[in-house]
């Protein structure tokens, strides 16, 4: 079953993500010598997620189901990296599948779900070329990854092809003007910047950010597509993130948030 990418695009792109472990941000101080892949570890990742990643409850909330058949319903997570969501999503009843390019987020996720007992599918794929038929999935999930593959529209238009007529999916792509990136740009402070901008960039190879109406046009096979803004900024902003009255930091996110969250349904 497992789809081993054989273009050498892919190969460089899982080999970034293999050494950017993209959650360790959370870690700092002392919290550095906390062992990696220890039940520890992703419980001080999850703790942190869900104060800075404060809107996965909307995509739970959109994922959750009432159970209709006998038959377990199927939810796939694309580019799942160390399955600190996949294990919360698991929760919702889904028998749950990972797929990521990075061999060592894979192995984190496998033994994310070996610590706490819970049974999953985890493998390396590419969300560009799915390794599963036509209509299998109930509920896809992504966040933070299709804006990192070389031709989006290819991840998308797989999508559409392994859910189920009626399935729904939640993704999180980049905004393309939010305040982050403006007071990077003003600090001049690289931030996220696509190899191609920059020769010596040590980001990943690929950074797209989109408008609400790209997402519009890129997902319009699909019967419904709800586009929202969340995050105005996270852990990197340190004690500003704390100072920063709640709601003012809402208000902002909706207008001027880093994060697009896209509801969808087939
Ligand atoms: C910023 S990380 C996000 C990981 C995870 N979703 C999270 O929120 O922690 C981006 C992930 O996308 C994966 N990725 C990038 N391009 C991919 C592709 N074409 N197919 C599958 N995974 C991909 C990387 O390996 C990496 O784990």
């Amino acid at each position: 079953m497992s789809h081993k990418p054989d273009d050498k695009i892919f190969e460089e792109i899982s080999n970034y993500w293999s050494a950017e472990l993209n959650n360790e941000v959370y870690f700092k101080g002392k919290d550095a010598n906390i062992e990696r892949g220890s039940k520890e570890y992703f419980d001080h990742i999850i703790k942190n997620r869900e104060k800075y990643v404060y809107y996965f409850e909307r995509f739970t909330k959109y994922l959750s189901h009432e159970k209709k058949s006998e038959e377990q319903p199927k939810l796939l997570e694309i580019g799942c990296g160390m399955g600190v969501d996949l294990i919360r999503l698991s929760r919702l009843n889904y028998r749950c599948y990972g797929i990521d390019l990075a061999d060592n987020h894979i192995e984190l996720a496998k033994k994310l779900f070996q610590i706490h007992n819970r049974d999953a599918v985890i493998q390396k794929g590419n969300a560009e070329k799915l390794d599963f038929p036509d209509e299998y999935f109930d509920a896809v999930y992504s966040a933070g990854v299709i804006h990192h593959t070389q031709t989006p529209q290819n991840a998308i238009d797989e999508i559409y092809r392994v859910m189920k007529p009626g399935g729904k999916g939640c993704m999180m792509l980049y905004a393309k003007y939010s305040l982050n990136n403006l007071v990077h740009a003003l600090l001049q402070k690289p931030f996220e910047n696509p190899r191609g901008d920059n020769k010596i960039s040590r980001d990943a190879h690929f950074v797209y950010r989109y408008s609400k109406s790209d997402i519009y046009r890129m997902f319009k096979k699909f019967k419904s597509v709800k586009v929202e803004r969340e995050y105005l900024y996270g852990a990197g902003w340190g004690r500003i993130y704390d100072l920063t009255p709640r709601f003012a930091y809402r208000l902002l996110s909706k207008i001027v948030g880093w994060h697009l969250l896209i509801f969808f349904k087939k």
